[in-house]
């Protein structure tokens, strides 16, 4: 049996436990979905106000050139919070810019991918990957004639017709992470490029996209990156592939010269081709404060801060309560930990009325996301204990709990 002490001797021993106060997280409640929706940072509010009535409120446009504070200018946002994120994932500072939905970004890159192997006419990704990646490849073949090839063992799928790889790292139902250089390697063998969704990674994981040699990758902004909700994602491109990028969503911001107001679209240099329209300042100003909450953070235990919580979880659930069946890999997980039940919903509703707050993926899964920064050894231990009590008296039987939300 692990004593709740046990816990609490690993949260005294913890490097990171320092980082919890970077954070304002509300009391009574155990916060178990920071995959879904990063926790508030605790300079968030300061700073998104800050924008809102110094940076536009006195300075108005001039803010676009200088925001002041030391701020820098807000048209150079995109590429200034990108070169921060871009530590995170160990890429060259001007190969990530913030911009767009992972969705839009997915389009985007995938599009680039084809007209940059122009022979080659298919796109593989997985079945079960997230479906807003299959759903934007999806309408970029119909709009190119493309094919998109969905397969189980996307890397047995890979043909000399492949132009593109498309693969999520860290698998949002299970937590399954995927080796990015040797996947990558894959890819390249066939010929194809390979395009990287690093949604539940990036924040989470050591990535290495330069060590992996990736081509492309987008990422998530209000997960694991604390941007708040809605945050506007990044889109990462290897340098070299930098003159050949062509990307069709040719808006004003990717203009070489956005205020020359030219006639017709000349692709600017690097990433900057990436924008499209206007980026929106006040979830860039949130997404920054996030982005900073990694500040003096070593990616690598980060890792193993998530890796040991998880661990700490499963066991706690192997002894404690039986019943629930463990739907993600013991090695080789990202920052969550999935469970699965016939009555995971319920089960998960139950979990957040006590305080609890995981999620539900259908058909049978309760998510627990364990973010290094502000979860702790006694919150996992604190969380399975409550899990326990509602199996054992069977409490998700209560039929307000099988009313089904918009949001699960
Ligand atoms: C793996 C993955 N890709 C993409 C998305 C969607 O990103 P966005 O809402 O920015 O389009 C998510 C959202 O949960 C995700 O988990």
């Amino acid at each position: 049996m692990i004593a709740r002490d046990e816990a609490l001797a690993l949260d005294a021993a913890d490097p990171l436990a320092f980082a919890r106060a970077r954070f304002i997280l509300p009391p009574g409640v155990i916060y178990l979905d920071g995959n879904s929706l990063g926790a508030l940072p605790r300079r968030t509010a300061t700073r998104v106000t800050d924008t809102v009535t110094r940076e536009w409120g006195e300075r108005l446009i001039g803010s676009w050139n200088d925001a002041g504070a030391g701020n820098g200018g807000w048209i150079e946002a995109p590429a200034r919070v990108g070169a921060k994120i871009a530590r995170l994932i160990e890429a060259r500072g001007d190969e990530v810019i913030v911009t767009d939905s992972v969705s839009v970004n997915v389009f985007k890159l995938a599009a680039a991918a084809l007209a940059m192997n122009p022979r080659r006419r298919v796109i593989v990704t997985e079945s079960g990957n997230f479906p807003t990646d299959v759903y934007m490849l999806e309408g970029l073949c119909r709009l190119t004639g493309a094919t998109l090839r969905v397969a189980a063992d996307p890397l047995a799928a890979l043909d000399d017709d492949t132009a593109l790889l498309l693969l999520t790292q860290t698998h949002y139902h299970s937590g399954a992470v995927r080796d990015l250089a040797a996947t990558t390697a894959a890819a390249h063998a066939a010929g194809a490029l390979m395009c990287w969704d690093l949604s539940h990674s990036t924040g989470a994981l050591a990535i290495d996209l330069t060590a992996a040699n990736a081509d492309m990758a987008v990422g998530c902004g209000y997960k694991f990156l604390n941007g708040g909700p809605g945050a506007p994602a990044f889109a990462y491109v290897a340098r070299r592939h930098h003159d050949a990028l062509d990307q069709p969503l040719t808006g004003w911001m990717g203009h070489a010269a956005p205020f020359a107001f030219e006639g017709s679209y000349r692709p600017g240099g690097g990433m900057a081709r990436m924008l499209a329209g206007t980026p929106g300042m006040l979830g860039m100003a949130a997404l920054a404060s996030g982005v900073a909450t990694f500040d003096g953070i070593d990616m690598a235990a980060t890792q193993a801060k998530s890796t040991a919580l998880g661990d700490l979880l499963l066991d706690l659930v192997a002894e404690r309560c039986p019943g629930i069946d463990v739907a993600c890999p013991r090695t080789a997980r990202g920052a969550q930990v999935s469970l699965s039940h016939e009555h995971a919903y319920e089960i998960c509703q139950a979990l957040i009325e006590r305080g609890v707050v995981g999620d539900f993926r259908p058909p049978d899964v309760v998510r627990f996301g364990l973010p290094a920064l502000y979860t702790r050894f006694v919150d996992v231990w604190d969380a399975v204990d409550v899990l326990a009590g509602i199996v054992a008296h069977q409490a998700w039987r209560a039929a307000r709990f099988a009313m089904r939300r918009a949001v699960t």
